[in-house]
């Protein structure tokens, strides 16, 4: 008998969402059966997109959606913790994304809603879950080259200068690279690494006045015993890492390097912050593209990725790329190919209906997302004091 699909709902339809659309719109192990948002554009799209589903406006009406079985919690980082807490509290299992939270004791609230309601809640996505840097850490689990001995993160994007909402760009609300961009990379160098890091000495500072949040930093995420991992971004809008990946961008897709400039160029073409907010609406889901362009858009051909990742060994460099791990050893260099990916981002599936289906325990549980938080609040803090933070929150991968 064929295994039943994961009934799946849905809070917040934007920009994350958008993301994850091609993925939930043609992954089988997803029945996507409902939504709640208050903008109601949304959910006559969503209605249009998934026909047959039911769309609400707030997060309690979705809860007390008997059919529904596991909630994609896609609110603003704000709404996390009250959205886990209700949707466990209903009895639905949990993905919700990164950051999972602004503070340490809302993260805990998550995992012990979930613990107490007994489902599963995983946090993602995160660039953590794409099959290279999964392949990555088999490779150095499998010892073939080494003990992993530095792990260096390097990524290059024009974060800073995508249209925002007001809190996006105000650190204190969960704005800024650090809380939206870091997980990335601290999540794939923890993968990597494969034990719990230590302390983390950062330097990040607002660069930008009239965007008036870090936009850039650097940090050294030590695990002790000789690892540790090199952090670097920035969002600035200038070089762009990419440009090391064969032009292929951050969702797999291929980026024109001719389109030089573009979010800047775009943003100084408006005149207040009013009129970034409603460019920003005017993309999102509603009013930009849906699910049909999703469904018939032709597959990226490569993995997500989020730029130029080494993981040196004793005996070889082994670098993630959205097509394979290249590894660098003493006498050879080659790529080990990855199959091309059928579903974009369907890894993050994988680990849902592992956990759902399976029973088998998410490697991105709550209690890893708790320690992400807790290195993106020791990075702001080790910013702001010029010193190392030691972390105490670090479970094992
Ligand atoms: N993993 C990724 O690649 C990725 C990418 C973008 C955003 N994110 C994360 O996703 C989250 C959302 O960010 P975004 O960029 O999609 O934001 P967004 O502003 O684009 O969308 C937020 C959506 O939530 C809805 N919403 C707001 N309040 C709500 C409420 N109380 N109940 C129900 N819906 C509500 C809004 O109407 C909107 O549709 C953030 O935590 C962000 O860090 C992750």
């Amino acid at each position: 008998m064929p295994e039943e699909p994961i009934r799946l709902g849905v809070v917040g339809l934007g920009r994350a969402f958008m993301l994850m659309l091609p993925t939930l719109a043609r992954d089988p192990r997803l029945a996507v059966l409902a939504c709640a948002d208050p903008r109601p554009e949304a959910r006559a799209r969503f209605a249009a997109d998934f026909p047959g589903s039911r769309t609400y406006e707030s997060m309690s009406a979705l809860c007390a959606d008997e059919a529904v079985e596991a909630i994609y919690v896609a609110t603003p980082h704000q709404h996390h913790v009250a959205d886990v807490r209700a949707a466990a509290a209903a009895g639905k299992h949990v993905l919700v994304e990164k950051p999972m939270a602004l503070t340490l004791p809302d993260c805990r609230a998550m995992v012990e809603a979930a613990r107490e309601a007994g489902v599963h809640l995983i946090v993602g996505h995160s660039h953590s879950f794409d099959a290279p840097y999964l392949r990555t850490r088999e490779i150095i689990q499998s010892g073939t080259h080494g003990a992993v001995r530095m792990i260096t993160a390097m990524n290059f994007t024009d974060y800073l200068y995508r249209p925002r909402r007001p809190e996006e760009l105000d650190t204190a609300q969960g704005g800024g690279a650090i809380f939206s961009q870091a997980p990335h990379q601290i999540e794939v160098v923890r993968l990597l690494a494969g034990r719990p890091a230590r302390s983390i000495r950062a330097a990040s500072t607002v660069w930008d006045p009239s965007r008036g949040t870090e936009g850039a930093y650097n940090a050294l995420l030590d695990f002790g015993d000789g690892l540790a991992a090199t952090l670097t971004y920035s969002g600035h809008g200038h070089f762009d890492t990419d440009e090391f990946q064969d032009w292929t961008g951050e969702m797999g897709q291929q980026r024109n390097p001719a389109e030089y400039g573009t979010a800047r160029n775009v943003l100084s073409g408006l005149a207040s912050r009013e009129e970034e907010v409603m460019l920003k609406e005017k993309r999102t889901y509603g009013l930009g593209p849906g699910a049909t362009e999703a469904r018939t858009a032709p597959l990226p051909g490569a993995y997500n990725h989020f730029g130029l990742v080494i993981a040196s060994c004793e005996f070889a460099d082994l670098r993630p790329t959205p097509r394979g791990v290249m590894i660098y050893a003493d006498d050879l260099r080659h790529l080990e190919h990855l199959p091309p990916p059928e579903i974009p981002r369907a890894e993050v599936i994988d680990e849902l209906h592992a956990a759902l289906r399976r029973g088998t325990a998410p490697l991105h549980s709550g209690e890893w997302g708790l320690a992400t938080v807790e290195i993106c609040l020791a990075m702001l803090q080790s910013a702001r004091t010029g010193r190392e933070v030691a972390l105490h929150q670090q479970g094992a991968p």
